[in-house]
């Protein structure tokens, strides 16, 4: 292409990221198609002969972008939003382009050193030592699985290894514990209370009943944050038990992480500085396009103990240990500059506006919980936690089957009536809608007026059951 053909379709692109995300409060909040409508909108086979650039941008601009849940608009408030800074999105570009690979100091020292900075960020905020370090990763799945590889090795890789979590652990740990050859039936789900966080009595009778069955526990997982309802494991007991038993403690802090920059998150989290491996997901509560989160361990040494594998055509790239090649510390050779978009989004608002955009999620779930507890349509279904809400329509005299058929009667109306998008759990059992805010451009207009919709579909919903 030439430079003046580049710089049009870059500037195309440009104008229509720029629409969309400064349009996205008018827009709805998710689109989708079915397989057959998108099939019939695009080639199957790829074409012999090319064609414009601007034609190739502007369907996919018609026929494949806009078929998605929109993330970042200020009412989705389904799964896990995410709602990532330009500057962020600006640097994933720049990361392309450049073409940037940072496996090895050799072959990316500037993005090396970013990534040392910010996982010295991360080291901070989590309160951990200076012998503490870490690696970006493509997001919590990738972080689970490298600390259990680390955790499996610093138990000497036994045969029967066992890994322990709650019923309410996200399914990335059971797939990461799963990954590093723990048997289906050694995963153990250890059962939660009524808050949702762990038995820690049982925890310790199933570790005793396994050692004593001859087999070997390497890893009890907690969770900084379920993605169900925000709950958080006592993560400081679990640490004093774990320290005793000589257990590796993982946190699955993807979900609840970041609230760490706030005074809040960190009075909610205390105890997470005692864990030996912390996963955090910056594509979430950090606000950064995907795929970045971040594997960080208390003790370094146990990242490249685990994963340095020596490699001939590589010999070149060893500088020593002031100079750490990021691909020895985790699953992936080949790596983007993940750093990049983290620093460069600090770097332009400053870690004021980051604390102050987390806060306001936290804030805004308090709102809503206090709305919800005020509404006689409404019931509250868990203590509100790290800006998740899980509440239910219930105006009284319906049995659990009836409120069961009108939350979900309610949900699929909020869902076609494209105003705001929520998503549902299950507690332990029981149907309930979830609201989860931590987009930094949500206002409490938005959350109110979601709110104000379920009530009125509640109503609703109720008549006949
Ligand atoms: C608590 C928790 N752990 C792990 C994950 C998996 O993270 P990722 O989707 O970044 O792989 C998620 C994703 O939502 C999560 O909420």
């Amino acid at each position: 292409m030439t430079p003046q053909s580049m710089r049009q379709l870059g500037a195309a692109a440009m104008d229509l990221l720029i629409e969309r995300i400064s349009g996205l409060g008018d827009a709805h909040a998710w689109d989708g198609e079915f397989r057959q409508a998108l099939q019939d909108r695009l080639p199957l086979a790829p074409p012999e002969n090319g064609r414009p650039a601007e034609e190739v941008l502007n369907q996919v601009a018609r026929d494949v972008l806009p078929f998605a849940a929109r993330l970042d608009h200020p009412r989705f408030f389904g799964f896990v939003p995410s709602s990532p800074t330009w500057p962020g999105v600006v640097a994933d570009f720049l990361a392309a382009g450049f073409n940037i690979n940072s496996c090895t100091w050799l072959v990316s020292s500037g993005t090396s050193q970013l990534e040392l900075i910010v996982v010295d960020w991360m080291r901070g905020w989590l309160g951990y030592p200076k012998t503490a370090g870490g690696l970006l990763t493509s997001g919590g799945s990738a972080a689970s699985v490298e600390a259990l590889v680390a955790a499996r090795e610093a138990a000497g890789h036994p045969q029967s290894p066992t890994i322990y979590m709650s019923d309410q652990s996200h399914g990335a740990l059971k797939r990461a514990a799963l990954v590093v050859g723990v048997r289906r039936e050694h995963i153990r789900l250890i059962p939660s209370g009524d808050d949702f966080r762990i038995d820690l009595a049982e925890l310790l009778r199933l570790i005793r009943k396994d050692r004593a069955s001859g087999l070997v526990p390497v890893a009890v997982c907690a969770s900084a944050g379920t993605s169900s309802t925000g709950a958080i494991d006592p993560l400081a007991d679990m640490a004093e038990l774990c320290a005793r038993e000589g257990i590796w403690l993982h946190v699955d802090a993807a979900y609840g992480g970041f609230s760490l920059v706030t005074e809040a998150g960190r009075e909610r989290l205390a105890g997470i500085d005692r864990a030996d491996s912390v996963g955090l997901d910056a594509h979430k509560w950090f606000f950064q396009p995907y795929e970045v989160g971040a594997l960080m361990v208390r003790n370094a040494k146990h990242l490249e103990a685990a994963f340095t594998i020596g490699n001939d055509v590589l010999q070149d790239t060893v500088w020593g240990a002031n100079h750490p090649n990021f691909a020895d510390r985790g699953l992936q050779l080949s790596r983007t500059a993940r750093a990049l978009k983290i620093w460069m989004s600090v770097q332009t608002f400053g870690m004021a506006a980051f604390r102050a955009a987390v806060q306001n999620g936290l804030d805004l779930a308090h709102r809503a919980e206090a709305y919800v507890a005020s509404s006689p349509m409404l019931e509250p279904m868990a203590p509100v936690s790290l800006g998740i809400l899980c509440f239910r329509v219930n105006p009284g005299g319906h049995d659990e089957a009836a409120l069961e058929r009108a939350n979900r009667k309610v949900l699929a109306q909020v869902f076609w009536d494209e105003l705001a998008f929520l998503s549902s759990t299950s507690l332990k059992g029981v149907f309930a809608l979830r609201l989860c805010i931590l987009n930094h451009t949500t206002t409490w207009e938005d959350v109110r007026k979601t709110l104000d919709l379920v009530v009125s579909l509640g109503e609703q919903a109720c008549v006949g059951e």
